[in-house]
């Protein structure tokens, strides 16, 4: 049925009823090989993806396209739906619903282009298919779940049908930083894009052979970028809904998305407005640092990930303690003469650190003995998670806790991208855990969870204290304390280590 095209291309008549937007027509007119629009609901991406696929349908008789959808269930009741609402009936030759396959008449008669309409939760079928171009409609699901990263790079590998475009489109909402916004939106990645195109420029200028790098174009638009939406419809949604529901569904912003532990951290620009005391951020300057409040510190110990201090003070405001973190240390290198060199550079010589850190592996020696040997001590904190993170939404709530912005980056990014584990949110984990993969590190939070873990045990101040659902309490003999609490100015915590250290030991663990 297939056969490549000859001739001159007739102008579409597809296209002829279609205005699109301009978001739509900056999409249309890319040349990229890759594109993705991410928009809040209603943002006008399935019009568009539909127009995009009839038009190279047309352009490229005898092409075969893929328009897939994570699920069969939500490709059957709203893409594929919505395409045939969109395509004109004189268009259609033939369609097979079993199999999702359909023949469109294009401008060469007796030669059809054809489109797959597949889901995406099994990649298998796609083995074996050589495709013109593909649509992704919709990365996520608005339960969670969403089209994996091996499946479009599947997809980009099936690109070789005979007659092109060798194109691929994702349109979706927002959901969070996940695949489609480290390929198509991180400041890094497009720098790459760039720099390997200019590299490829240069080579082709020198008269060396080279294929042409991949090319990514991504744009986000808010709902509100639809006129043709029914009237009040977007302010009635903003009106109706929590606000990082609005980020997210409407704004189609990346700092909110599915299964988010902290949606309210928040540091966008509209916050950047008020006064530095009352948001989550902060420049480097805008809070001055007193050296006569209390200072404390964070530490996250890593061998093959990053090892990580937080430096935080306790400013009094109101008679009310703010916790400002002013400072850290990331560093993939666990080096720790140089960790810990930066530690007493700033004039300590203690950290708050994972219970674990003092349990020896088989060399015996512990990390809390290898930075002892530095001069730092690993002070025991606790690793009570649910403890932190009502402590950290609470802090968050009152506009307690300030992060340096230009000195925190990444604990800035683990917090607006710490999720819940999807196994818990669909039922099939006991506990509600973060979870732990390399797409969201936690090793500044971890940091931070010392930090705040530690300063609970020792402040007298009850709005700093933990709360609880799920009150857990340590083994300590001072049960309402937290189990570091033994460290005290009559009780010198290097003494104890340098001497007795196994019995030290025995009193946290
Ligand atoms: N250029 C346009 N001209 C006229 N109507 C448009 C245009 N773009 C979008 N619309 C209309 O706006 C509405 C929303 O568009 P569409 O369904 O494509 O958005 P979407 O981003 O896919 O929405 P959702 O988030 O629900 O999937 C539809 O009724 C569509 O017909
Ligand atoms: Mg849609």
């Amino acid at each position: 049925m297939r056969s490549r095209h000859k001739g001159k291309i007739r102008k579409l008549s597809v296209m002829e009823t279609y205005e699109p937007l301009p978001h739509q027509k900056r999409f249309h007119q890319s040349m990229a090989k890759y594109r993705a629009m991410v928009s809040g609901v209603g943002g006008g991406k399935s019009l568009m993806g539909a127009k995009e696929i009839l038009k190279w349908c047309s352009l490229y008789p005898g092409s075969l396209h893929v328009i897939g959808r994570l699920t069969a269930k939500s490709l059957r009741e709203t893409t594929q739906k919505r395409f045939f609402e969109i395509c004109p009936d004189e268009l259609i030759y033939d369609w097979n619903k079993t199999e999702g396959h359909l023949w469109l008449r294009t401008p060469q008669p007796g030669i059809y282009s054809e489109i797959l309409f597949m889901h995406l939760d099994d990649p298998g079928p796609l083995g074996s298919l050589d495709i013109s171009s593909f649509w992704i409609d919709e990365a996520h699901e608005p339960e969670g779940e969403e089209v994996p990263e091996s499946t479009f790079q599947m997809l980009q590998a099936r690109l070789r049908n005979e007659i092109g475009p060798h194109r691929g489109i994702v349109t979706t909402n927002s959901g969070g930083k996940d695949w489609v916004y480290r390929n198509f939106f991180h400041p890094e990645k497009l720098l790459r894009d760039q720099r390997a195109m200019e590299q490829y420029h240069e080579d082709i200028a020198e008269g060396k052979h080279r294929h042409k790098p991949d090319t990514f174009w991504g744009e986000v638009v808010p709902t509100k970028a639809n006129p043709f939406l029914p009237p009040g419809y977007e302010e009635n949604l903003r009106r109706n809904n929590p606000e990082h529901w609005v980020k997210r569904f409407l704004e189609a912003s990346f700092d909110v998305f599915e299964g988010q532990i902290f949606p309210e951290f928040d540091d966008s620009n509209d916050s950047l407005e008020k006064p530095p005391l009352e948001r989550h951020t902060y420049y480097e300057g805008e809070i001055e640092i007193s050296p006569f409040w209390r200072h404390e510190r964070g530490f996250d110990f890593g061998v093959s990930a990053p090892t990580t201090v937080l430096y935080g003070a306790l400013m009094p405001v109101d008679g009310e303690e703010h916790l400002v973190i002013y400072d850290s240390l990331y560093t993939p290198e666990a080096e720790p003469d140089k960790v810990a060199k930066h530690i007493k550079t700033r004039g300590f010589d203690y950290v708050y650190a994972d219970p674990s850190t003092q349990y020896r592996g088989a060399d015996k020696k512990s990390p809390a003995d290898l930075y002892m040997s530095e001069g730092i001590l690993l002070l025991p904190s606790s690793n009570d998670e649910e403890t932190f993170f009502s402590l950290l939404h609470r802090h968050l709530r009152n506009n307690t806790i300030h992060i340096n912005r230009d000195t925190c980056n990444e604990l800035i990014e683990e917090i607006k991208s710490a999720t819940w584990d999807s196994s818990v949110l669909s039922g099939k984990g006991s506990k509600e855990k973060a979870k732990k993969s390399l797409k969201f590190p936690d090793h500044a939070r971890d940091g931070l969870k010392y930090l705040m873990l530690g300063l609970g045990a020792f402040n007298q101040n009850q709005k700093l204290s933990p709360v609880e659902p799920g009150k857990k309490r340590s083994k300590s003999k001072y049960p309402d304390d937290h189990p570091s609490f033994q460290e005290d100015e009559d009780n010198d915590p290097w003494a104890n280590l340098m001497g007795g250290e196994d019995e030290w030991l025995e009193n946290f663990s």
